[in-house]
């Protein structure tokens, strides 16, 4: 370091552009530039999982001639590494006076008040935004490794990672462009579920595993060339051990970032049917067996097989799913799915208690479609770490679809039906490239 001033500069740097340069210029006028660069943990808090890793975008700003030096900022408030590194200015973009940033820039000049350090602000740079560029990198698409690692990359940074079912183009557009604004934050879902029992019902087929893996695949495929989000894929009890090894490997290729298999043998049933219909469950021993093949036949390390434990489903006591849960992250399992069919989540929550003794900890992903009064913040505070909305969309469309067949028979035209249908323009909107 020289004897100039000290400047600090916070950023995210996924998608460094004109703006960002204008900046870093300003601010090396000003003295010596800190970049504060923000932990994928610290963005993913606010808004998306950048595109970059940490690493990846830490090497392309260190080769910026303006930058000195680079400190990880691992939250969104600056206070701890401002308390730290006590620079004289603190330069940012002028667009953060109000919005979701508004408190954080006020206590970035309280800090500066303690040592006499000043805030400067660098006019917006007008015809171009991060924004701007994530659009058009969402429309460019992605590639399968890029995608497939994502599920673990969302995993270690953010508290609870939120699926939703899509089982078409249309649906997958769904998920991956619906965001709302909370609290200044923006939501939007992690990633895509691809369900058994919603691919299969929108081919007017039952959940039974009659729909082969050739089909499901294609449905995959169908939505991978319309989104970038990761996808998980349910793939029933697996199949035959012996096919379960040509399944992860074709899920890979395609980009899959993992599987989730059932602990059940014999004719499938779905679930929620609970003990209504006969299902066996797998022996132990036996299951463990199919994630270990699944393990040893996957190639990326990132891909994950996340075993499903039955036991509450089928009633055989809590004893039973948490002996299993040892038992197959013993196997390998990367993650553990805990179902259950109650309308309550006291069952899952004692099951979240039980799990968090186990010697070795992995992911705890829950299904909430019978206990849907769960919020995700009580599910995260028991330590689940992902949601999957397993079959909403589906079932959101099925009711209308209904509704409007049977209005225009009743009426003998569609006038009557026009109040439950999206305008014409609206419909081709969905489709970016009609705009
Ligand atoms: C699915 O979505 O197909 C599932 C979840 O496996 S459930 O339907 O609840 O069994
Ligand atoms: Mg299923």
């Amino acid at each position: 370091m020289t004897d100039r001033p000290v400047v600090y500069v916070g950023m995210s740097a996924d998608l460094i552009h004109p703006g960002h340069i204008n900046l870093l210029r300003r601010a090396d006028e000003l003295g010596d530039v800190t970049v504060g660069l923000l932990t994928d943990g610290a963005i993913a808090s606010y808004k998306r999982l950048p595109h970059m890793t940490y690493e990846q975008r830490k090497a392309v700003v260190e080769s910026l001639q303006t930058v000195r030096q680079i400190v990880a900022q691992e939250t969104l408030d600056y206070v701890p590494n401002l308390e730290r590194i006590k620079p004289d200015f603190v330069v940012h973009g002028d667009d953060w006076r109000t919005g979701v940033q508004e408190q954080t820039r006020q206590r970035v000049i309280d800090a500066l008040e303690q040592w006499g350090g000043k805030l400067v602000e660098v006019p917006y740079t007008e015809g171009i935004s991060s924004t701007q560029l994530h659009e058009s990198v969402k429309q460019i698409g992605t590639t399968p490794n890029v995608r497939l690692s994502r599920l673990r990359r969302l995993l270690a940074n953010k508290p609870l990672v939120r699926i939703l079912e899509a089982h078409s183009g249309l649906t997958g557009l769904i998920v991956e462009n619906s965001s709302v604004e909370v609290d200044g934050h923006t939501k939007e879902f992690d990633g895509m579920w691809s369900s058994s029992l919603t691919d299969s019902t929108a081919r007017g087929k039952p959940d039974i595993e009659a729909v082969d893996i050739s089909s499901r695949l294609l449905t995959v495929n169908e939505l991978f060339e319309v989104t970038t989000k990761p996808l998980v894929f349910d793939a029933d009890t697996g199949g035959q051990p012996e096919h379960f090894s040509f399944n992860v490997r074709s899920l890979e290729r395609l980009g899959v970032s993992g599987v989730i298999i059932e602990d059940k043998e014999g004719l499938k049933r779905n679930s929620l049917f609970g003990t209504e219909v006969a299902q066996t469950q797998s022996r132990i021993e036996d299951f463990s067996e199919r994630i270990a093949i699944g393990k040893r036949a996957q190639i990326t390390n990132d891909f994950m097989i996340i075993a499903r434990i039955e036991s509450l489903i089928l009633d055989q006591g809590m004893d039973d799913a948490v002996e299993r849960s040892e038992a197959y992250i013993e196997a390998g399992a990367d993650g553990i799915m805990i179902h259950s069919r109650r309308t309550e989540p006291n069952e899952i929550f004692e099951f979240c208690r039980q799990f968090d003794k186990l010697p070795k900890r992995v992911p705890l992903v829950a299904v909430p479609s019978s206990y849907h009064q769960v919020t995700e913040a009580e599910l995260a505070d028991h330590g689940v770490n992902m949601v999957i909305y397993a079959n909403h969309l589906l079932r959101a469309a099925y009711p209308q679809m209904a509704k409007v067949a049977e209005s225009i028979l009743q009426h003998g035209r569609a006038h009557e039906a026009e109040p439950l249908l999206a305008p014409i323009k609206e419909t081709l909107a969905i489709i970016p490239e009609n705009a």
